[in-house]
């Protein structure tokens, strides 16, 4: 990574919780930046720096105060959180109260009056950086539930700029929404936007009935469409538009980086470090409740038990980075997949055998894109997902139509990968099911879905993402 001073003014900005790359503190007291884990930086960071635009957001890591720098074509401009803000903003608000609350409520949201106040005042820090590095009329690009109240707070600060909103975890249901004791703030916060986008219209559609009851702002009444017809909300003289933007991946450089030979090789090495099963299935997620990395353990257990698969034929891996290690509901997690991993192994694995090989690590891209490759069988199970990248770079990465995609309904984009074989991750049959049907997917069959699949992907790259929010928002994507 090359670093240099940042300039102090940008023209495009983004404000994100975390900056793409996250300051890690060795053992030996030195310090390095790492890539940031998951999907949003996954996104925005290759149209960032093509655009070589600014970017505001943490460095995550707590009490240390870094100095605006430039990491090749991006400028990068760090906030500081205390530890307590630390604690009571990002575990406490955005993750134990938001986050499960967004996530239909599959844990219980924690409601903490102090931990809404460190909210706040987080969010104002955040606008008063962007405001100050942000050019004359700029365009501002605020991204996901830790940063609701940003829109507005910017806009008090900087009604010269142009600000759009996007949410990369799904907008709940109405119902659930009303049950935040701060739900009004939330909705005031984003209509400061000029433009609020959500994954899929459904989002979209509660928002607006949001903004009239809570806020009394009259919305548009016809419905949202994907990438066209956004809704408007008119906010005093102004106009605030609210669209659908379905999120995606830099499909074409992973489809280049899967025909490499340095990944197929790999690929191969993979499969033959296993031991050539006939097949391999692959989970990959953060280590998230949300994700249903149990419900694929309990189906695994299941075909295994009822011996429909055996270990020296099929190989499971699942690789799950380490997220929000200290919240609560994480540990438990942790400890439950766990300790499910460890009696699937114990009840079937044999010596070089393990049932189910699992990886408590994020691993570096090309050894994502060769996991990927060797994978025959590709298991996304959420339980609620507002995207979900995984599954789009599974198939990006099978150039060969090979692999088939097990996909959960309640993943964003299963809307859009209706050729994948989907299940409902609540029904353990059903999930039973479509993974043996996967395991033995007849070879026609697996290409004609892929090959449907890929063409969806390829074609609705990031880039494409980016540009319908922009242009929606009336900001030119490519100046
Ligand atoms: P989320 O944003 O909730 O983490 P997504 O599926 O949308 O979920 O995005 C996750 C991103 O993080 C993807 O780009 C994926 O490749 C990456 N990722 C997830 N797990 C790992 C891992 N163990 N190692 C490396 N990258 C990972
Ligand atoms: O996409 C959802 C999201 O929460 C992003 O906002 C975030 O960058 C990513 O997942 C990883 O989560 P965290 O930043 O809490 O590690």
């Amino acid at each position: 990574m090359t670093k240099g001073n940042a300039p102090t003014k940008a023209d495009f900005v983004v404000v994100a919780n975390r900056l793409p790359v996250d300051l890690e503190r060795l053992e030996d007291g030195t310090e390095r930046w790492k890539h940031s884990p998951g999907g949003l930086v996954t996104a925005l960071e290759p149209f960032l720096r093509a655009r070589q635009g600014a970017w505001v957001g943490w460095p995550g890591v707590p009490d240390v105060d870094v100095e605006p720098f430039t990491d090749e074509d991006m400028r990068l401009y760090p906030v500081r959180l205390s530890s307590s803000e630390f604690r009571q903003y990002y575990e406490g608000f955005s993750n134990a109260t938001l986050w499960p609350l967004y996530h239909d409520v599959v844990v219980p949201p924690v409601f903490d009056r102090s931990w809404w106040e460190a909210y706040r005042r987080v969010n104002r820090r955040f606008a008063e950086a962007a405001a100050e590095v942000s050019s004359e009329g700029a365009t501002v690009w605020i991204q996901d539930y830790q940063l609701q109240l940003v829109p507005a707070m910017l806009r008090e600060l900087r009604p010269d700029l142009r600000i759009g909103f996007f949410l990369h975890i799904p907008f709940p249901p109405v119902e659930l929404f009303m049950q935040l004791p701060w739900r009004t703030e939330i909705v005031r916060g984003l209509l400061g936007a000029d433009l609020v986008g959500f994954h899929r219209p459904g989002g979209a559609q509660n928002f607006m009935w949001l903004a009239r009851r809570l806020a009394g702002f009259e919305p548009s009444r016809a419905q949202v469409g994907v990438r066209s017809r956004p809704g408007v909300v008119r906010v005093g003289d102004r106009v605030v538009r609210v669209g659908a933007f379905p999120i995606s991946i830099a499909s074409g450089e992973l489809d280049q980086l899967a025909r490499t030979k340095e990944v197929q090789q790999r690929a191969k090495a993979i499969r033959a470090e296993l031991g050539n099963p006939r097949k391999i299935m692959l989970g990959v997620d953060r280590l998230d409740y949300t994700k249903g990395i149990d419900v694929r353990l309990d189906a695994m257990y299941e075909l295994l038990a009822e011996g429909h698969a055996t270990v020296e034929d099929v190989a499971m891996i699942q690789v799950a980075t380490p997220s929000r290690e200290r919240v609560e509901h994480y540990k438990q997690m942790r400890e439950d997949i766990e300790r499910k991993v460890g009696s699937i192994n114990g009840e079937f694995g044999r010596v070089g055998h393990p049932a189910v090989h699992y990886l408590h690590t994020s691993v570096d891209r090309k050894d994502l894109v060769a996991f990927y490759c060797a994978a025959d069988v590709m298991i996304v199970t959420p339980v609620r997902d507002g995207m979900n990248l995984v599954c789009k770079e599974y198939v990006a990465c099978r150039n060969d139509l090979g692999g088939s995609l097990v996909l959960s309904e309640f993943a964003g984009a299963a809307a859009e990968l209706t050729s994948a074989l989907l299940v409902n991750p609540h029904d353990l049959d059903g999930v039973k099911d479509a993974m043996l049907a996967a395991l033995n997917i007849d070879h026609a069959e697996g290409r004609r879905r892929m090959r449907a699949l890929r063409r969806q992907v390829l074609t609705h790259d990031v880039d494409r993402w980016a540009r319908s929010f922009l242009e929606a928002l009336g900001a030119s994507p490519t100046g």
